[in-house]
């Protein structure tokens, strides 16, 4: 033999192993026939697959060992087939057969198969996976869900009305919110208003507070962090409220007290939409609508350069204004109606004359949340069904001073309630009943016919 065609010898043997080996460390089936529809290869996948093992097969025509086998049909209709079904015990796979052409004459067939266990797995564990997704959103959703509506905003007031109207047209708007008002007006009332009302009501409402937060950890805690990006970051790393917040509302109360640093941060989210958590590298895009609220001027932090102007703009996208309790004192009484309402007491719970004019002068600093208090606390401190000056807080009391009191009236309005309260006071004490009015009015001095027309006035 000569030199050379030895060498092609060899070069095709061991071509024809090294082709072998990789056909066999192919994760499908492979069976090849002749034109004969003989078995001349079978991989090791193959008898994997399906448990048929090479000396059972190779050599034989494949019809034989076989039933039911269709790689022949390849033979003489020259077609490919792809996506048939086969079962073997517990064992699913697809076939895909093909025929194998030579010099435009068909000389073999080849058959590919895939089990299907694997894609069962994985479709298992997708299906696992989805169920958990969805108990987890589930949960998210209800712990971020809204508690009040622009239902249950309380106020006859002219400028409160206005302001619930903007707050509705805003809650379609996709734009910023600031929120600004003194300290328990209902920001955050408003807040979740509007959310409850706009198109986002589906996705979470995530209040943050942001005075309430460290600064080193505020900004973790808006964008998230990567694992392992400080010492004490958790395995997986953290979600950041803006992610969680995604198609929802971003609620970022006192918002006065954000870290300056964390201003500019804040500025670039919103300018961008888009997150980076910290120590991260990819950023997420992101579709949160943010309102923001505050007690403070924060007109008068940019001005002294202690809230960045362009974050201001930013953020006051609809400005809205919540005036304090004591420029619609109409309100106060409306409220108040509103809670015993609400406290569900079977009995009818009166606020005398006199108790009315002290919340009515009163300030109130605390506005509705103050509000609310004084008449929770007065109605535990009541016995009878009437609320006295003496049941509420020493402070609001106190401030019940006769001038206080009656700065609105003529002295001839005065000495008419006045006339009037204490003989309803004394009726109550005496009785009323025609003898205890009768001892009422002998105890004030007055005839009956006197006390029955002072009491009709
Ligand atoms: N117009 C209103 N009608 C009914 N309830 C109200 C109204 N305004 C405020 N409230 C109630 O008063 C309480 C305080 O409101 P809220 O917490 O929204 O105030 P805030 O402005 O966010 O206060 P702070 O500045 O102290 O955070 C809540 O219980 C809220 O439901
Ligand atoms: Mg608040």
């Amino acid at each position: 033999m000569a030199e050379g065609s030895r060498k092609n010898d060899f070069y095709k043997k061991n071509y024809t192993d090294w082709l072998e080996e990789t056909i066999d460390s192919i994760n499908d089936g492979i069976l090849v026939i002749d034109s004969q529809g003989i078995v001349q290869f079978v991989n090791t996948e193959y008898t994997n697959i399906t448990g048929v093992q090479p000396e059972a097969i190779v050599g034989k025509p494949l019809r034989d060992v076989r039933k039911g086998a269709i790689l022949p049909k390849a033979l003489r209709d020259g077609k490919r087939r792809a996506g048939i079904y086969r079962r073997e015990g517990q064992i699913e796979y697809v076939i895909d057969t093909a025929p194998v052409y030579k010099h435009g004459e068909i000389v073999g067939a080849v058959s590919v198969c895939k089990s299907l266990n694997e894609v069962h797995f994985l479709t298992k564990e997708l299906k696992r996976s989805k169920e958990r997704l969805a108990r987890l959103e589930n949960t998210v959703g209800h712990m971020y869900q809204t508690k009040y509506t622009f239902s249950d905003i309380i106020g006859k007031d002219s400028g409160l009305k206005d302001t619930v109207e903007l707050a509705k047209k805003a809650a379609y708007a996709n734009l910023n919110i600031l929120i600004q008002g003194e300290s328990g007006t209902g920001k955050e009332l408003f807040a979740q208003a509007i959310h409850s009302e706009g198109p986002r009501s589906k996705f979470p409402f995530i209040p943050v507070n942001c005075a309430a937060i460290p600064a080193e950890l505020l900004e973790s805690e808006l964008f998230g962090y990567e694992e392992g990006s400080f010492t004490s970051s958790k395995k997986g790393g953290k979600v950041g409220l803006f992610e969680l917040s995604n198609y929802g509302t971003l609620f970022l109360d006192e918002i006065g007290d954000l870290p300056f640093e964390l201003q500019a941060k804040l500025l670039r989210v919103l300018q961008e939409g888009r997150v980076r958590k910290v120590g991260g590298l990819n950023e997420q895009e992101i579709d949160v609508q943010v309102i923001t609220a505050t007690n403070k001027d924060l007109g008068k932090l940019v001005e002294k350069k202690r809230f960045r102007e362009d974050l201001y703009y930013r953020l006051n996208g609809v400005p809205i204004k919540i005036s304090p309790l004591r420029e619609r004192k109409k309100d106060i009484l409306l409220l108040i109606n509103d809670l015993i309402d609400q406290a569900g007491t079977t009995q009818a719970i009166r606020f005398t004359e006199e108790t009315r004019q002290i919340l009515s002068q009163y300030d109130w600093p605390g506005n509705t949340r103050e509000l609310f208090n004084t008449v929770h606390y007065a109605l535990s401190m009541t016995e009878t069904n009437d609320i006295e000056p003496q049941h509420l807080p020493e402070v609001i009391c106190k401030h019940g001073s006769i001038t206080n009191i009656y700065s609105h009236q003529s002295l001839k309005e005065i000495i008419k309630n006045t006339e009037q309260e204490v003989i309803r006071q004394t009726i109550k004490s005496c009785g009323d009943t025609l003898d205890g009015k009768k001892m009422a009015a002998q105890q004030l001095g007055i005839s009956l016919a006197t006390l029955y027309n002072k009491m009709g006035k």
